[in-house]
């Protein structure tokens, strides 16, 4: 297939403006890209990309009626997604025209791919006659335990059950009652009418999916059979294609220069929040005990503003930074690709989002699983128990963490999940090679597209 064929052919990419959306969906680009295609972010002015670092991309700004409040967008997920979708419609559609009316030039748009949240941008492609492809930023199992909390809601068993129950859930064995993927603050009635668009019957022609066979392969094939249309896993994306960052947070590069002072496998990265969730000051203190009276190294993501009541460090308790000494290096943000392939880190502490999850096991590094909500409790699941390749944390409290820390960085308990980690590491390489699942996959994606 010609390459010069495919740059006259634009793709429309449309994330959704959260960090842990905007990663895959950009890494998406870049892989498209790098079969020739031509790409065009369509992203909201809140939490926008910085055009700078994608050079080879052009970006679409367009209002979203939440810029003015930025608290706002952390609450609520569900109640932001419906604000952003009634917004970008109009501006969405009138750029679509008037790339259409462009397309005399000799370039044409084959396809807008948009995030399963930004349903506008599915509406107002198919509005256009153009083809539509879903980008799912989750794991193939979240699929099936969001679809399966609407069959629960109907026979009743969410209400009857605590969602704190370690009773496994009918038909969606292995999760548990607390694995279900709930969403932080929004009800669960304008939940389920949220997932019940996400997962029911949508306009488009195929869904990509950032996961891969090498992790998911029954859950993935069982997707397919129930599908109407062809789906493509061909993740992890970042492992595709090389991509610039995406961090919305400038990375504090000097964590690098002080893991290269510490021993082999001897840190624990902690990022155990993610872009979203946060922390009080009781569960800050008892990190900061934990990750102390383990006497191991840590790297410690403290997001700005993740902590409530105070802009960053401020609520850390007193005595810490002297019990600690050089054992620990707390930054705004780290590189974590770079931070989880750097030979002193021997494990990571994470709320387990899907991609933080996907770039612990494409590093091989094992998991303290601490999830906080949404599909992270169904990554942490998957990961601790169905993989083997972490640990669950109970409770944020500081005697369990110094027991997992150590327990994962010093124990033989640690070092089978390494050894674990490991292979699951070459399973995923192998798909991401020539000849593996994702390596095809995309192959077929690109077909798929040119036939359009
Ligand atoms: C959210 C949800 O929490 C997650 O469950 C869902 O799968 C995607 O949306 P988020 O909390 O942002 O994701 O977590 P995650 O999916 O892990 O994405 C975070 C991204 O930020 C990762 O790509 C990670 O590499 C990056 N990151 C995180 C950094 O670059 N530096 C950091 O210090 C922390």
């Amino acid at each position: 297939m010609g390459k010069q064929k495919q740059q006259s052919r634009r793709l429309v990419l449309v994330p959704c403006p959260y960090q842990g959306h905007i990663n895959p969906m950009l890494q998406l680009g870049t892989v498209l890209h790098s079969r020739g295609f031509s790409i065009t972010i369509a992203h909201t002015i809140f939490n926008s990309p910085d055009p700078q670092n994608h050079p080879d991309f052009s970006f679409l700004p367009m209002p979203d009626g939440l810029s003015a409040d930025r608290g706002l967008i952390y609450v609520d997920l569900v109640a932001n997604s419906k604000v952003i979708n009634e917004n970008c419609k109009e501006s969405f559609q009138q750029f679509l025209e008037q790339l259409l009316q462009n397309e005399t030039r000799g370039e044409t748009i084959s396809c807008v791919i948009s995030d399963e949240l930004m349903f506008f941008a599915e509406d107002v492609a198919i509005n256009l006659k153009l083809p539509s492809i879903i980008l799912r930023t989750t794991s193939a199992a979240t699929s099936f335990a969001r679809s399966g909390l609407i069959r629960l809601k109907a026979e009743g068993l969410l209400h009857s059950h605590d969602s704190l129950s370690n009773e496994l859930v009918p038909e969606l064995n292995p999760l548990r009652f607390k694995d279900l993927p709930f969403t932080l603050t929004s009800s669960q009635d304008k939940f389920l009418v949220i997932v019940s668009k996400v997962y029911g019957n949508r306009a488009s022609s195929a869904i990509i999916w950032n996961t891969t066979n090498g992790l998911e392969q029954s859950a993935l094939e069982q997707i397919q059979q129930q599908s109407q249309v062809p789906i493509f896993a061909i993740g992890p994306l970042h492992m595709m294609a090389p991509s610039n960052s995406s961090s919305l947070i400038k990375e504090d590069r000097s964590c690098l220069t002080w893991l290269d002072k510490q021993p082999h496998r001897s840190v624990i990265y902690v990022s155990s929040l993610g872009s979203i969730a946060s922390l009080s000051e009781k569960e800050v203190t008892e990190t900061a005990w934990g990750l102390a009276n383990s006497k191991q190294a840590f790297l410690w993501v403290i997001r700005p503003g993740s902590v409530h009541g105070s802009d960053w460090i401020e609520l850390l308790p007193k005595g810490f930074h002297d019990a600690v000494g050089d054992k620990g290096c707390i930054v705004r943000w780290a590189p974590q690709k770079e931070v989880l392939a750097h030979p002193a880190v021997g494990g990571f502490w994470s709320h387990c989002g899907w991609n933080s999850t996907l770039e612990s096991i494409a590093e091989g590094v094992p998991m303290i699983c601490k999830p906080c909500f949404s599909d992270q409790r169904v990554n942490a699941r998957y990961v601790s128990y169905v993989w083997r390749v972490g640990l669950e944390l109970e409770e944020l409290k500081r005697e369990e963490i110094e027991r997992a820390v150590r327990r994962l960085i010093l124990h033989d308990e640690g070092k089978e999940m390494r050894e674990g980690a490991k292979e699951l590491k070459q399973k995923i390489e192998a798909s991401a090679r020539e000849g593996g699942s994702s390596y095809d996959s995309l192959n077929e994606l690109v077909n798929f597209i040119m036939s359009f």
